[in-house]
């Protein structure tokens, strides 16, 4: 009998071993303290219009008490433990928050966080490690991220609260990566820009190309969607020139100004308008290339 069964046994440990597999991306519950959730929300600057999602709510704690600190938010939380949920439903409730706070049963992976302004977590440091894409798939740029007692690895930081816990804190980056081409009229002369721009979270380098001078972009900074960098370079008929461009990053549109200072150090104030392009003109042809056969 168990000769004939075994065979079926084994397949039902198998597709029971693969739903646990399925299922290992959870940490368990463990209340913080209301002292650090305090300091966290704080830390977070809430705002009257801030949607806050906890990411793993636990017993609701974060959502009800960042509504009951600033009583226009709203927030929400998610948490892959469904007594929780019903549990911290019916707190927000009892506190007077329910209009306000609500929670679902719902695995942090699978979270849409495109109304989110602030993002909180306490998880275990390898999952909100592995939420990263996550975040950065679905927050909008400028969002508030903030964990405790963990970061998020070679995601840095852009600001931390050393207490005890440590708290951290990002903002989402827009996303630059790819090639951006803008024209600016200098003095006379139409100037085409081609850049290449390469992306890890908000660390971004870069060069562009102009007529057939080519440089780096300097001291490049991104926060959130403000983007801002220096540039020092030679122009076809205008000779050295320094540039200070800052802007909007709005999809595949940059929107700003451009500073320009002449070599007879005339400053130009110019509008900026960038666009994302599948291709670049910072890799044509120079002539001057070297022929390898
Ligand atoms: C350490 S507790 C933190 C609770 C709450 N955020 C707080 O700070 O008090 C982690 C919570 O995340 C939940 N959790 C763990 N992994 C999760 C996942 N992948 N998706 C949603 N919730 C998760 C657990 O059930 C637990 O309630």
């Amino acid at each position: 009998m168990m000769k004939i069964f075994s065979p079926l046994l084994f397949c039902l440990t198998l597709f029971s071993i693969t739903l646990a597999q399925a299922q290992e991306r959870f940490s368990f519950f463990q209340a913080s303290t209301v002292e650090s959730v305090t300091r966290m929300l704080k830390f977070a600057g809430l705002r009257d219009d801030d949607v806050l999602v906890d990411l793993g709510s636990g017993n609701g704690l974060i959502p009800i008490t960042a509504a009951q600190m600033n009583l226009k938010l709203r927030a929400w939380g998610v948490d892959v433990d469904e007594k929780l949920i019903r549990e911290s439903n019916q707190a927000a409730k009892a506190q007077g928050v329910g209009n306000r706070v609500r929670f679902f049963h719902r695995n942090a992976f699978d979270t849409d966080l495109r109304e989110a302004t602030v993002v909180t977590m306490w998880l275990f440091p390898e999952l909100m490690r592995l939420l990263r894409p996550t975040i950065l798939k679905t927050a909008r740029p400028g969002t508030r991220i903030l964990t405790s007692t963990w970061d998020l690895g070679s995601w840095a930081y852009d600001e931390v609260d050393s207490g005890n816990p440590t708290i951290y804190k990002w903002i989402v980056p827009a996303g630059v990566e790819g090639y951006w081409s803008w024209k600016l009229p200098i003095a006379g002369h139409q100037i085409t820009y081609s850049a290449v721009k390469e992306q890890r979270f908000q660390a971004v380098e870069g060069v562009v190309r102009a007529g057939k001078y080519r440089e780096l972009l300097q001291d490049i900074k991104l926060r959130g969607e403000d983007i801002s960098f220096a540039l020092a370079m030679t122009l076809d008929g205008l000779g050295h020139t320094r540039h200070e461009f800052r802007g909007k990053v709005r999809g595949d549109q940059i929107e700003g100004r451009a500073t320009v200072t002449l070599e007879n150090h005339q400053k130009l104030e110019l509008p900026w308008h960038a666009e994302r392009t599948t291709t670049s003109l910072y890799f044509a042809p120079t002539g001057t290339e070297v022929k390898t056969d």
